[in-house]
C-alpha cells in the first residue's frame, strides 16, 4: 500500500476508534436524560464505528501487527515507558493543578501499568506458554493478575466483586 494511504488509514483507525467510546459516553448520557431512544442510536452508531475501526485495521495489519513475540515485546516496552514516562508527567501535571480525580486516575493506571509490563515480560520468558490460565481485571483501575482474585485489589483497593475474569 501506499505510504500516504497506509497513513490515512491508520488515521482513521484511530479516529473510529476514539468515536466508540465517545459515542457510548453520549449514549449513557441520553439514558440519564431519559431518552433511550437516542441512546439506542449512539449505541448503534458507535457498534458500526467500532465495524469501521476494524476494517480499517485490518488494512493496516502487517503495519501493526507482527509475530507473537514481537508483538509481547512491543507491548512490554510501550507499558514500560507510558508507565516511566507519560504517566509520571501526568501524575506530576494534574498535582500541580490541584486535579485530584485525574491524579488518582493517572496514579491507577501507572501502576496497573507495571503489572501489564510483568505479565508481558512473564510471558516473554516462556514462562507461560504451555498454560491456560483465566486472568482477572479490576474494572476500576485495570489491575491484571493471573493468580486468585485478591480480597482488595492491591492498586486501588476495590473489593473482589469488581473484578471481571477473562478465560
Ligand atoms: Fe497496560
Ligand atoms: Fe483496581
Amino acid at each position: 500500500m501506499e505510504e500516504r494511504t497506509r497513513q490515512n488509514v491508520y488515521t482513521a483507525f484511530i479516529g473510529e476508534a476514539k468515536a466508540y467510546f465517545r459515542l457510548l459516553a453520549y449514549a449513557e448520557r441520553a439514558e440519564e436524560e431519559e431518552i433511550p431512544q437516542v441512546a439506542l442510536l449512539f449505541r448503534a452508531i458507535a457498534e458500526a464505528e467500532r465495524v469501521h475501526a476494524t476494517r480499517h485495521m485490518d488494512l493496516v495489519k502487517d503495519l501493526v501487527v507482527k509475530d507473537t513475540d514481537t508483538n509481547l515485546l512491543n507491548s512490554f516496552k510501550r507499558e514500560q515507558s507510558i508507565s516511566e514516562n507519560e504517566y509520571p508527567n501526568f501524575i506530576q501535571a494534574a498535582e500541580e493543578d490541584g486535579e485530584k480525580a485525574a491524579a488518582i486516575t493517572f496514579t491507577h493506571a501507572r501502576d496497573a501499568e507495571t503489572y501489564h509490563a510483568k505479565l508481558y515480560e512473564r510471558a516473554l520468558y516462556d514462562v507461560i506458554k504451555d498454560s491456560t490460565r483465566a486472568y482477572h481485571v479490576c474494572q476500576v483501575c485495570g489491575y491484571v493478575t493471573a493468580k486468585k482474585i485478591p480480597e482488595k485489589c492491591p492498586v486501588c483497593g476495590a473489593p473482589k466483586e469488581k473484578f471481571k475474569t477473562i478465560e
